[in-house]
């Protein structure tokens, strides 16, 4: 398999926000109220970007002291249309085990995040042994519709079928329809979204469109994604990296793209940056461009950032005015370290003086900001799972304030 550099294969570096040779003069405040008035076509005062936790909370902890609920896993973190905050976890009733009967978690905050609702839980798989995994969250900005979607019987465990599941909301996360059955129209691959937040492509081509990555087992392994053009009634199966060799048991060593997280860049070009299960090349994350809204991820457009070193974990990942964030356990070998890198140059290289948010036992995290309000450029936010000695231990929010040492 060919490694391309990016540069030499049309993968080129992409103009995001303002160049390098840009110097910023204006007072941050200043600076942020001309945000305010330019909208999202704003970017980053990139001399100034000083990152500084702000506020670090936990929303879930593990230990059967919220809801009996043995372990919370997997956190998910979106803003809403109206600008406010949704997590969700997996809330695996009797055991910290991947497989077994679960329920979806939600809090939601008005407040960027100071005050989280009580938990409540909105899908409930019953006594399932092999029960739901989630998911991606993804928000249609044109129809204010909040999607979550999730698998059941991923891992073919006492069950044959596996189908992939759609639940939405118009109300901001407060109510949930009844879960729709995807899998009568995409099929019953097995489909494990994200985990992390679907994307709505902003810039053509395919403007509008609703993208949800995620992977497939690990004998046929491999990113695809599920695309939707009319906002969420109808989806089906886009473009598909897949894993090597084909259809065949996996070992150490072989090229297994498998969670991952989408991004949009503003030249519309879609970025899936993926966990590199076995190693393939490097202990650091795969990344794919996709150049038509995900109907393709060639596999020329296939690039190992080895300015991500990974454990081989569920990873982060946000553009934002300008500017790449990333959060995983940075280091090659455990899942420790939760760190926040940012790019000013598309996440072609990332700056050195990054932000360690936890030393300990850490494990998935996922990103999201707010838009909006003056202070909503300042601001991005995590959720990460997080402990002492283990990283099933509970689930934790953090505010970052991208300017905070000024
Ligand atoms: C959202 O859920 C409602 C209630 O079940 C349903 O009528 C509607 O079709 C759903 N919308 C989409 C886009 O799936
Ligand atoms: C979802 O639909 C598929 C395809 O029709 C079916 O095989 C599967 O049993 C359904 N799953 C559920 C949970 O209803
Ligand atoms: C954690 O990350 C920091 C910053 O990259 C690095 O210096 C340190 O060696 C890392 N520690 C571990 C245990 O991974």
């Amino acid at each position: 398999m060919r490694i391309p550099g990016r540069d030499s294969h049309g993968v080129t570096r992409r103009g995001g926000g303002p160049g390098t040779g840009m110097t910023w003069k204006a007072l941050p405040a200043m600076y942020l109220a001309l945000c305010a008035l330019l909208g999202s076509a704003c970017g980053a005062p990139f001399n100034q970007v000083s990152p500084v936790i702000t506020m670090e909370q936990l929303l879930w902890v593990s230990g059967r002291v919220i809801g009996a609920v043995d372990t919370y896993r997997i956190p998910l973190i979106t803003y809403t249309p109206r600008g406010h905050l949704l997590a969700f976890s997996e809330a695996r009733k009797y055991s910290s085990s991947d497989l077994g009967a679960k329920f979806i978690a939600t809090r939601r905050s008005h407040d960027g995040g100071y005050t989280w609702s009580a938990t409540s839980f909105i899908v409930d798989d019953g006594t399932s042994p092999d029960g739901l995994n989630l998911g991606a969250v993804v928000v249609d900005d044109e129809t204010k519709n909040v999607f979550l979607i999730y698998t059941l019987c991923a891992h073919y465990h006492q069950c044959s079928t596996s189908s992939i599941m759609i639940t939405n909301s118009s109300d901001d996360g407060l109510t949930w329809s009844s879960p729709r059955n995807l899998s009568r129209e995409v099929g019953t691959t097995m489909f494990s979204p994200g985990p992390g937040y679907g994307i709505q492509k902003k810039f053509s081509p395919s403007k509008g469109r609703l993208i949800v990555c995620g992977h497939g087992t690990l004998n046929e392994d491999g990113v695809f994604c599920l695309l939707s053009d009319d906002h969420g009634m109808h989806w089906r199966k886009g473009g598909k990296l897949q894993g090597l060799p084909f259809k065949q048991a996996k070992k150490m060593g072989d090229f297994t793209p498998d969670e991952c997280q989408p991004y949009e860049l503003p030249d519309g070009s879609v970025i899936v940056n993926a966990r590199n299960q076995y190693f393939y090349h490097c202990r650091c994350r795969i990344v794919v461009t996709s150049f038509d809204g995900c109907d393709s991820l060639p596999l020329e457009n296939v690039y190992f950032d080895e300015g991500l070193p990974d454990p081989a974990v569920a990873a982060g990942a946000l553009y934002k005015g300008g500017m790449v964030f990333f959060t995983n356990p940075a280091n090659p070998t455990q899942r420790v370290n939760l760190t926040l890198r940012w790019s000013f140059d598309s996440g072609d290289s990332w700056q050195q003086n990054l932000i360690q948010i936890w030393p300990g036992p850490s494990g998935y995290s996922s990103l999201t900001s707010l838009s909006g309000r003056i202070e909503d450029h300042e601001n991005i936010y995590v959720i990460y799972e997080k402990g002492r000695k283990d990283i099933t231990e509970s689930i934790a929010f953090v505010k970052i304030n991208l300017y905070g040492n000024l």
